[in-house]
């Protein structure tokens, strides 16, 4: 799993010390365990793990679920759904059948208690085989969350109460109120400590990053505030449409899908302080101050900052594609927004006066996941004649699809008189470390094994990340748009976004 170490006299040991975090035995009951999300993604990252040696001798998976499917059909589903989504070669039998025989279902809809009776059965008879805690993956759709949180509260399908843990998938709620109420919910049967409010963003090696660029290193720490940064960029653009999650996108749109959510979290670890230590709390307390420094955005500051749009018919990647309005599930006058961009300002000390300009949406040109740290010029222009490229300094931190930071600044151009040139230098974490792609659930999954809560969002954090976007919705929902779509699938969103930014003299960077 862990890239090839660097050899170097010059890496120095921290103080972050061992990790206080163990994997233990567990038994992980999914709710929803025959859906999309388990699948594609949970199962393949949990086979994954087993066959890189990375769980712990004693494991169970048990699939909850409608279907009703005896242990031989689920793990035979499971099977073709790994083979189809792990894309790491054929998939050895032996392998497989070691796998297999940890996975158990227990059918039942979530709204019978019975469901929950089954499965205490269950959960009894693997934990006297001796795992140590139950972990509850909540894979189902956000409507159901009462449903499976009311059947632990009432069945004892909690054996190990303090020792059990809670996954719980993004969305969290649908506005800061709904999300109050689910965390109500959640602590009448888990504790605080017990709750894992994952997303999957920041489990990405570049979003961690983002916290050892800039507090191990003087030369960009030094110069992280407004004294040196003009303005900071984060890009969040996916190429994909809806695909078949039509329905569910009319219920969400973009800012509960993606902004509500990544790009607040992608902000919070620019923006926020240095954390008194690497405990998870420390590391969560500053990303709320964050979220609660943003300026409230009242209805003239989102007319005035704030762009939404939805794509129309257009082309991806040389393909012909349709428009929002002509996907499954979609409404053909739908409103619902799939592209936004806006200003954000973060109001403490560090950053006031730098505007922080958000940017996601889906049909975009390319995917591209980005931040952009643009820094001030210097205060005299020595050069920069006419013919100059005054191009001011960058530190660009891609996320994906190319994991790298760059930084680009000017040089001399050789041979001519005084002119400047903008020249970078790029740090590729592929070329760098050699790394393999890696399920995007497997840090996560593993963290909470170990009981690491440090990328998992806290009650507080998630309650005060709606209370960021809950105005822009309520704005929006109450003003619906007149000209959509707006923005040809395949191009970089609606004019007013690069409007947005070329009011301030601005443009988009790309990578
Ligand atoms: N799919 C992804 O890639 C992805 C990514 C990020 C987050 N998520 C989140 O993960 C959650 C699950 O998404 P998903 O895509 O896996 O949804 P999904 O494909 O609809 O799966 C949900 C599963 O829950 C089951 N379910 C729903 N209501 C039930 C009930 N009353 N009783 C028993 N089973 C019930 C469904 O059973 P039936 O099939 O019988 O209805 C289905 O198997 C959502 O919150 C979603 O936002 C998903």
């Amino acid at each position: 799993m862990k890239p090839q170490a660097v050899q170097s006299p010059f890496l120095q040991s921290c103080d972050i010390g061992p990790s206080p975090f163990r994997m233990e035995s567990f038994v992980m009951v999914i709710f929803g365990g025959a859906g999309d999300l388990s699948r594609r993604k949970l199962l393949p990252t949990l086979l994954h793990l087993f066959l890189e040696g990375e769980l712990p001798q004693e494991f169970y998976i048990v699939g909850v679920g409608r279907p009703g499917l005896s242990h031989q059909a689920y793990r035979a589903m499971m099977k073709e759904a790994v083979k189809e989504h792990m894309g790491e070669g054929p998939l050895d039998a032996q392998s497989w059948a070691a796998f297999a025989k940890r996975l158990f279902y227990s059918p039942g809809d979530l709204q019978d208690m019975g469901t929950y009776r089954r499965l205490t059965l269950r959960l009894r008879r693997l934990l006297r085989r001796c795992a140590e805690h139950v972990i509850y993956y909540l894979a189902v759709p956000p409507d159901a969350l009462p449903h499976v949180l009311k059947g632990l509260e009432h069945s004892r399908a909690c054996p190990r109460g303090e020792r059990s843990k809670v996954i719980v998938e993004k969305p969290f709620g649908t506005d800061r109120a709904s999300a109050v109420r689910l965390n109500r919910l959640i602590h009448k049967v888990f504790s605080e400590a017990q709750v894992y409010r994952i997303d999957h963003y920041l489990s990405k090696e570049p979003v961690q990053n983002i916290m050892f660029l800039r507090f191990s290193n003087t030369i960009f720490e030094r110069l992280w505030n407004s004294r040196y940064i003009e303005h900071v960029q984060i890009t969040a653009a996916e190429d994909t449409g809806v695909g078949d999650r039509g329905a569910f996108y009319e219920q969400t749109g973009v800012v509960r899908d993606m902004l509500q959510s990544h790009l607040l979290q992608l902000l919070a670890l620019v923006a926020m302080e240095p954390p008194i230590g690497f405990e998870p709390d420390f590391i969560r307390d500053e990303k709320v101050k964050i979220f609660r420094s943003i300026r409230p955005l009242d209805e003239a500051y989102i007319r005035e900052f704030a762009v939404r749009g939805q794509y129309g018919p257009g082309e991806v990647g040389g393909q012909r594609t349709r428009g929002y309005r002509q996907e499954k599930g979609v409404r053909g006058d739908s409103t619902t927004p799939t592209f936004c961009a806006l200003k954000l300002q973060v109001a403490n000390w560090r950053w006031a006066g730098v505007p922080f300009y958000l940017r996601t949406g889906k049909r975009l040109k390319r995917k591209l996941t980005e931040i952009a740290l643009v820094f001030k010029q210097p205060p005299l222009r020595l050069f920069g004649r006419a013919c100059d490229v005054l191009e001011p300094n960058c530190l660009l931190l891609t996320i994906q699809p190319r994991e790298r930071i760059c930084l680009s600044f000017g040089v001399k151009y050789p041979y001519g008189s005084n002119q400047i040139y903008p020249v970078k230098m790029v740090f590729g974490y592929q070329e760098a470390f050699n790394l393999r792609p890696h399920p995007p659930y497997e840090r996560l999954l593993v963290d909470c094994m170990k009981g690491d809560l440090t990328l998992f969002v806290r009650q507080d954090g998630v309650e005060a990340m709606w209370a960021v976007v809950d105005p822009l919705i309520q704005y929006w929902e109450a003003h619906p748009p007149k000209g959509f779509p707006n923005y040809r699938a395949g191009t970089w969103g609606p004019r007013g976004a690069e409007r947005l930014l070329a009011r301030g003299g601005r443009k988009w960077l790309l990578g």
